[in-house]
Formats: structure tokens, sequence, C-alpha cells
């Protein structure tokens, strides 16, 4: 089993601590990561009526998408064409006819298309299209709105996500419905890897996670990460809960109507890499994204949706999945945070993986194979990770031909 899991013998000791506060490798992920990899925003039910928007910032970029007046979705770049100003400020809203930026007043149609600037006499004559706000790339898979703000190698989300075509279809994710506002975001003072290197394994839950153990921990899985997905089933313990919480909600999850009584008794979770996770469980479906800021700053964003027409039984369900849920953020959280600490130590000399914790080697190897760079043991001198790590892989990381998707 162990060659399977760790091809190389050496991705049993984890990245470099290095790796997690280096401010020129933060820019490279930026770039090649972030950039050039689908992000979700939101669910198409977040934003149903013409005019409403919700707007998405990452690594120095901004987004905001906005629904039509022919109900049609579009992601834009939340920068005006004048001066740059943020054309929509709030996180969410709605506009009535038009967008109009709050620095001078230059107004553009739902659709992205400049109507007017201020005071049009004193500018040159402007085409509307030419000078309409820039369009981001955005696709819409099963109503959840993703966007690049750069194009990759990645392919649509909807190849991603095939292996899971199964899965999904029993979902019915399109209808979904919003249980809370559309995002909420947690700023955490850690690298956004180290929220990725708990969430990637389940070796903790038995002893982390009382919870979790009690509603699924004797019967979890990860599987590999491959393509651009890793999924991980927690199937619901057939014995007795001892928890008050997992107790009742494993009761509630017996009475659900149809469709959903159909489901599996269990929570699956997909990592769409790199960064965001989605979770089915019987009776809603939750999704959580890490966003960096800095090398030591993250903003977790989260979200969960509920089952359209939902019954009694299936929100108090949702409640109740919702309630475990936020005590493991908050386990989570210290174990998170004692993790990146950890990187700066001068004891710190690399980990040591345990098979269970396959999906922190894997998505670590996929890493070295994106940043050649992560390999190196030390810090590289100042200015030289970009140098070091194209002179690894051969190529431009940033460039088109970056080889590894
Ligand atoms: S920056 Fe938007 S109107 Fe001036
Ligand atoms: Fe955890």
């Amino acid at each position: 089993m162990a060659d399977d899991v760790f091809p190389n013998p050496e991705d049993r000791f984890g990245l470099p601590g290095w790796t997690y506060f280096n401010d020129e490798l933060f820019a490279l992920e930026s770039e090649t990561l972030f950039r050039r990899h689908w992000q979700m925003v939101c669910h198409s039910n977040d934003i149903p009526e013409k005019g409403q928007f919700t707007t998405f910032d990452l690594v120095g970029e901004r987004a905001l998408i906005i629904r039509g007046e022919d109900g049609v979705i579009r992601a834009f770049h939340n920068l005006c064409r004048h001066r740059g100003s943020r054309v929509v400020t709030e996180e969410n809203g709605i506009c009535k006819n038009a967008m109009v930026c709050p620095f001078h007043g230059w107004s553009f149609n739902l659709d992205g298309t400049l109507r007017s600037p201020a005071r049009p006499r004193t500018l040159p004559d402007l085409d509307p299209v030419e000078w309409g706000l820039k369009p981001i790339e955005c696709e819409i898979w099963q109503g959840f709105i993703f966007i690049r703000f750069k194009p990759g190698h990645q392919p649509s989300v909807k190849e991603i996500m095939a292996p899971h075509d199964a899965l999904i279809q029993q979902q019915q994710l399109a209808d979904l419905v919003p249980a809370t506002a559309p995002f909420s975001s947690e700023i955490w003072k850690v690298n956004w890897k180290s929220i990725r290197d708990v969430d990637n394994e389940g070796y903790h839950v038995p002893i982390a996670h009382p919870g979790l153990q009690d509603l699924y921990g004797k019967d979890y899985q990860d599987y590999n990460l491959t393509g651009d997905t890793a999924l991980s089933v927690g199937n619901f313990n057939p014995s007795p809960s001892y928890m008050w919480s997992t107790r009742n909600y494993r009761n509630l999850v017996q009475h659900l109507p149809e469709p959903w009584a159909s489901l599996p008794k269990a929570w699956h979770y997909i990592l769409l890499f790199p960064n965001q996770v989605i979770g089915l469980y019987p009776d809603s479906v939750i999704f959580y994204q890490d966003i960096p800021v800095t090398t030591g700053t993250s903003i977790q964003r989260s979200a969960s949706y509920a089952r359209p027409n939902e019954d009694r039984v299936t929100r108090a369900a949702r409640h109740l999945a919702a309630r475990i849920d936020a005590i493991t953020g908050i386990e989570d959280m210290h174990l998170i945070e004692w993790s990146y600490e950890a990187m700066k130590s001068s004891a710190f000399d690399g980990i040591m993986l345990s098979e269970l914790e396959s999906g922190v080697g894997q998505y670590h190897h996929r890493l070295k194979s994106m940043f050649p760079v992560m390999n190196c043991a030390d810090e590289p001198a100042p200015q030289m990770v970009k140098v070091i790590n194209d002179n690894m892989s051969g190529t431009n990381i940033n460039g088109a031909d970056h080889p590894v998707r």
C-alpha cells in the first residue's frame, strides 16, 4: 500500500517549513494556482433576480458576478474602466438598471457594456463594448458558478467533476437554495496550505472530532487525488450514537422524504483542486474554500445549501448537520494554527505521514510537481525562488507552456 500512497518515499515528510511563509513562493502560488484554476463564487440561486450580484476577491483580483436583464449570469472584473475603482462595493446586492461607479459616476449596463461616462462631453467618444467591464471566464456547473481569472490547464469544471457524475446525479444540485447568505468568511492567521493539510486527511478524526467519530469515524475513507479531485466518504456508523446531536441527526436522516431518502447515509466530500470542497449530505450541501490573503493570513469562505421544498424533518436534519460541522470547524481551527506555527519553529524538520494521511502526501506531491522549488529543503536566497523554480521545471511557470496542470 505504501508504494501507491507515497510513490516517492520523501512524500511522507511533507513540504519544507519555508514554503508556508515565503512571499516569493506566495506570488507564484497566486499566479499559477489561484488565478489559473477554477474558483467557485456561489450558486445561481444566490442571485435569482435580474440585476442581483455577488463579488469575489482573490489574490489581488476582484470579480463581480451579476444576472443580466436577460437572466444570463456573467462575470466581470470589478474594475471601472475609468480609473479602476470598484464598480460595486457591497459583497452582495441588486442593481436596478445599471451599475454606477461610486468614484465619478460612470455607469455600466447589467451586461457589462458602458452605459454612459459621467459628463460625456469632456471625454472622447467611447465604444460601449470596448469600454465595458472586462469579462472573466465563467462556467455554471450543476447550478454552481465558477470563474477563472486567467486561462489555465484545467479542463472545464464539468470534465473535472465527471468521475463523480453518478454520485452527483442523485443530488439535484442545480435546484439547491441558499440556506445562509451567499457566503460567510472567517479570517484565520495561517497560511492557506495549513488549512488544506488538516482538511486533507481523516487520521485525526477519532481524536480531534468526537462528533464526526460518532457519526462516521469507524467507516471513513479517503480516496486518491486523481485528476483535479479527491473523494472522501464517511458512512454513518450503524452502532448507537453516544452524542445527542449525532443520535438525533442519524435518526432524522432515516425519515427524509424521497428523493433524499434514497441518498446514501453518508457524508461525501469532494476536494476540487486546489482549495475548495463540496460536502454532499443527505439533507443539505455545503461548500468551503480557502482564500489566501498573505503567507500568514487566509479567509475561509463557506456556505450551506438546502434541498428544494425542504420539509420540517429535512430542515431539522440540516440544522443538526450544521451544528456538527460548526463544532468540527472550531476543533480544526486550533490544529491548523498549531501546524502553521510549527513551520516557523527552529525544531521543525519535516513531518511523518501515516498511510491514513495519504491525502496530505498526494496533495504535497502535486504541489511539488507544479512548483519544483518546493523540493528545496532550505529557503532559497531572496529573489531566487522563481529563478530556481524555473530552472527546475525547465520552463517559465507563469507561461502558457507550463507542463503540469
Ligand atoms: S473610477 Fe469609476 S467613474 Fe471614475
Ligand atoms: Fe478536521
